[in-house]
């Protein structure tokens, strides 16, 4: 028989909760650059200028995500539990679990969690991994291409021809750089460029999948999910199973 009291429990905390809404405009934001750039030339965007404009946009929304990012794989392991990565690796047990889990959902009856459940669990953690994967392949091609920071320098000290100060090195022209380097510079940033796009695909797959798991497991009696990444306060209708 279905319990109807309604309990309230602290869910998510505070630093996890401002990491997630950042961590969401950030992704919005460096998705619609991500598009404009793909798209340019089909929107009639041309030129150099506009390319290293759109790149020096979304570097620097790219930075924020990154420093957000980084504090929060910090929190991960120095945080309160249900912050904590260890909580969200799949341990012994882990399959029994999700058929518990799934099972429950079939009975009309869904286990209730205060933290995560046993898929979302596994979601997070393969979005934090790719996460990780934008934020190194982003850098190195930010280096690689404009020569922003953090690697930059180092790839402008190794293009500049033999005389000519780093500081001359300009994205998009090659006056003062040494050929034959630029040439290996390029190969060196092509998979990272390829990496960061497929990566991307993956990840708006993911994101569209976590969003309407959310929504139905909200709307499907798992408790008030949507509400607890504002609140920080989850109710639920039984017992959770992560107490
Ligand atoms: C989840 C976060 C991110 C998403 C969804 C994203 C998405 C994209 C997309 C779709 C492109 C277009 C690729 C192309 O034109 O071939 C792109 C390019 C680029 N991104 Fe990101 N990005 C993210 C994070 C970052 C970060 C953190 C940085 C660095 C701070 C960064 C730096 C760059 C650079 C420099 C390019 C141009 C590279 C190129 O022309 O191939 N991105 N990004």
């Amino acid at each position: 028989m279905t319990n109807k009291t309604i309990s309230v429990y602290a869910s998510w905390d505070i630093n996890t909760r401002v990491f997630h809404w950042v961590n969401v405009v950030c992704i919005f934001m460096l998705s619609i650059l991500g598009l404009i750039m793909l798209n340019k030339g089909s929107i009639g965007i041309s030129g150099a200028e506009a390319s290293i404009g759109l790149k020096t946009i979304h570097t620097i929304i790219g930075y924020v995500f990154a420093i957000n990012l980084i504090v929060r794989i910090i929190w991960g392991f120095v945080g309160g539990p249900r912050a904590r990565f260890s909580t969200l690796l799949p341990g012994k047990g882990y399959r029994q679990e999700v058929k518990n889990y799934t099972a429950s959902i079939k009975a009309g009856e869904p286990r209730t969690f205060i933290g995560h459940n046993p898929k979302g669990r596994l979601s997070v953690l393969v979005m934090f991994l790719l996460f990780t994967v934008m934020m190194v392949t982003g850098m190195v091609r930010t280096g690689t291409d404009i020569y922003y920071p953090p690697f930059g320098g180092f790839a402008a000290k190794y293009v500049a021809a033999e005389g000519v100060s780093f500081k001359d090195i300009k994205p998009y022209d090659n006056t003062g750089t040494d050929a034959e380097k630029m040439d290996r510079l390029k190969t060196f940033k092509k998979p990272y460029g390829t990496i960061h796009i497929y990566t991307a695909y993956i990840l708006w797959v993911l994101v569209l999948i976590h969003i309407i798991a959310v929504i139905r497991s909200d709307a499907g009696g798992q408790g008030t999910l949507i509400s607890a990444m504002f609140s920080g306060r989850k109710h639920l209708p039984r017992e959770p199973h992560d107490l």
